[in-house]
C-alpha cells in the first residue's frame, strides 16, 4: 500500500481503513515510511481528526508493533498511573511505592521529559547509579518481588509509538486527541495492565490548554482503554501552576524523599493529586472497598514508613545507593550556584505561566533541547510559591539552582516574567485542583 495514497485518504477528511493504518504502523517500524511522510500523516491527522474506531485501530496497532507484557500469577493487581504530562509533576515517584505498599503491583514504564515538562525517568536517573533500562526478566522479578519498579520506555514495547513520537515532537502535531490517546494506551496495553489511572491536566503547563480539550482526552482515553479490555479511570488536574515546590531533577527527588518521609508539611496540592490517583487504582484493584477506606490505607503506608521503604528498596535494587533516604544530600547533585528570586512588590501572587517555568528549567540544562542531549540534574527552581500565596516585597518567589552564575541571571528573568504579584486584597480564587 503507498503511503501517499494513506496520507491522501486523511488529507481528504476521509477516515482511515484498518489496512491502511496496519500500514502506516508496519512503516514506521519498518522504516519504509520517510520521515517526511510520517510527518505529513500525523499533521493530516492533526488537522482533519480521527473517528473512534481509527483511533482503536491505530492504538491496537501500535501496542502490536512489539512486545506485549503479561503479568501471570501475580499475588495482586496489576496497576499503573499515567500522567499526560506537566511541570514538577513528580506524582509518580510517590504514588508507585504507595500502591506497592498497599498491595498493588506497579510495573510503571515511564517516560522522558517532552517539550517543556518533565520526564520521571529523568529525574530518578539524578540518583547515582539508577538503571533505567533494567532486562525484562528483571523487571518482572523486582516488581514481583518490591511491588514496583519505575523505569524508562525499552525499545521493544510499541517501538511504533516511540518512532511516531519523536516526529511529533518536532513537528508540532503533539497537542492531537487522537494521537495522544494512541500514544499513551499502546504504550499501557502493552504493558499487561489490569488498571490504569490517567492524570489528564489541563491548564497553561499542560498539552490540553483548556478544561473543554481535557474532558475530550480523558473521554477518549477511558473509551478507548475501556473498549480495549483495560479499566481505566480519568481524573482531570489543574496545571495552571507548578505541582509541589521543586522544579528540576535532582530537586524532585529531593522532594520525593521528604514527602515520602514525611520531613515538614506535604505541599497540599501535590498531596491531594497523589492521594486522588493512588485511590482510584486501590479501588480499581479491588484492594479497597471505598474511597475513604482507599485514603486511609494510603495514608497509614505513608505515616508507617511502609511507602519510604518501598521506595528505598526499589532505588537500591535498580543500582542506587542503599542510604539514599537517610543521606540525600550526600548523593543527589547539587548546583554551584544558588540565587533567591525576590519578589518585586509586597503582593499576592495571582498567576504562574507554567508552561515558561518548565522552559527556564529547559534553558538552564534540566531538559532536552534535542534528543539525546545530556541533563544537568542539579538545576531548577526550589521553594516555589504556589498561587494565593501573599509575599512581602523583597521575600523569595523561589530560589534558582544553576550552573552558572549568567545561566542564574537568565532563570531570574525568566521566573519574575512568568510570576504576576497582585494587591493582597484583590479577590483571588483557587481553581478546583481535581475534577472526574
Ligand atoms: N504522553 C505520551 O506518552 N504521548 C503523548 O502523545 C502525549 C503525552
Amino acid at each position: 500500500m503507498l503511503a501517499q495514497e494513506v496520507i491522501r485518504t486523511k488529507r481528504e477528511g476521509a477516515a482511515l481503513s484498518e489496512p491502511q493504518i496496519q500500514a502506516f504502523v508496519r512503516g514506521l517500524v519498518d522504516g519504509s515510511w520517510s520521515e517526511g511522510q510520517v510527518a505529513a500523516l500525523g499533521m493530516a491527522v492533526f488537522l482533519r481528526g480521527m473517528g473512534r474506531e481509527e483511533c482503536v485501530a491505530l492504538t491496537r496497532a501500535m501496542m502490536h508493533s512489539g512486545r506485549v507484557l503479561a503479568w501471570p500469577d501475580m499475588p495482586g493487581p496489576v496497576l499503573d498511573k499515567h500522567s499526560s504530562g506537566g511541570v514538577g509533576d513528580k506524582v509518580s515517584l510517590m504514588l508507585a511505592p504507595l500502591v506497592a505498599a498497599c498491595g498493588g503491583y506497579v510495573p510503571m514504564i515511564a517516560g522522558r521529559g517532552l517539550g517543556h515538562t518533565g520526564g520521571t525517568v529523568d529525574k530518578l536517573e539524578a540518583i547515582p547509579g539508577y538503571r533505567s533500562t533494567p532486562s525484562p526478566a528483571e523487571f518482572d522479578r523486582l516488581v514481583r518481588e518490591l511491588g514496583c519498579a519505575i523505569i524508562g520506555q525499552t525499545a521493544d514495547l510499541a517501538p511504533a509509538d516511540k518512532r511516531f513520537y519523536a516526529v511529533r515532537d518536532v513537528t508540532a502535531t503533539v497537542e492531537s486527541v487522537p494521537l495522544i490517546t494512541a500514544s499513551i494506551l499502546s504504550k499501557k496495553l502493552a504493558a499487561g495492565l489490569q488498571g490504569l489511572a490517567m492524570d489528564v491536566k489541563w491548564g497553561n503547563g499542560a498539552f490540553a490548554d483548556s478544561p473543554a480539550m481535557a474532558q475530550e482526552l480523558a473521554e477518549s482515553i477511558v473509551a478507548v482503554a475501556r473498549g480495549a479490555g483495560m479499566p481505566t479511570r480519568a481524573l482531570i488536574t489543574d496545571m495552571n501552576q507548578v505541582l509541589g515546590r521543586e522544579v528540576g531533577n535532582a530537586l524532585e527527588i529531593h522532594e520525593t524523599i521528604a514527602y515520602l518521609k514525611g520531613e515538614g508539611p506535604r505541599e497540599p496540592r501535590l498531596h491531594e493529586v497523589t492521594l486522588a490517583l493512588a485511590s482510584e487504582m486501590l479501588l480499581m484493584g479491588g484492594l479497597a472497598a471505598d474511597a475513604s477506606q482507599a485514603r486511609a490505607r494510603l495514608q497509614q503506608a505513608l505515616d508507617s514508613g511502609a511507602a519510604a521503604e518501598k521506595f528505598a528498596r526499589m532505588v537500591a535494587a535498580l543500582g542506587g545507593p542503599a542510604d539514599l533516604l537517610e543521606r540525600p544530600a550526600a548523593w543527589l547533585p547539587e548546583a554551584p550556584v544558588l540565587r533567591p528570586v525576590p519578589a518585586p512588590r509586597a503582593g499576592r501572587l495571582l498567576s504562574q505561566r507554567t508552561r515558561e517555568i518548565g522552559l527556564a528549567v529547559v534553558e538552564l540544562g534540566g531538559g532536552r533541547r534535542l534528543p539525546g542531549d545530556p541533563l544537568d540534574m542539579r538545576v531548577g527552581f526550589s521553594g516555589m510559591r504556589a498561587l494565593g500565596e501573599c509575599l512581602e516585597a523583597g521575600e523569595p518567589l523561589a530560589w534558582v539552582h544553576a550552573g552558572s552564575e549568567s545561566d542564574a541571571e537568565r532563570a531570574v528573568a525568566a521566573l519574575l516574567a512568568a510570576c504576576e504579584l497582585g494587591d493582597v486584597q484583590a479577590p483571588w480564587q483557587a481553581l478546583p485542583l481535581v475534577a472526574a
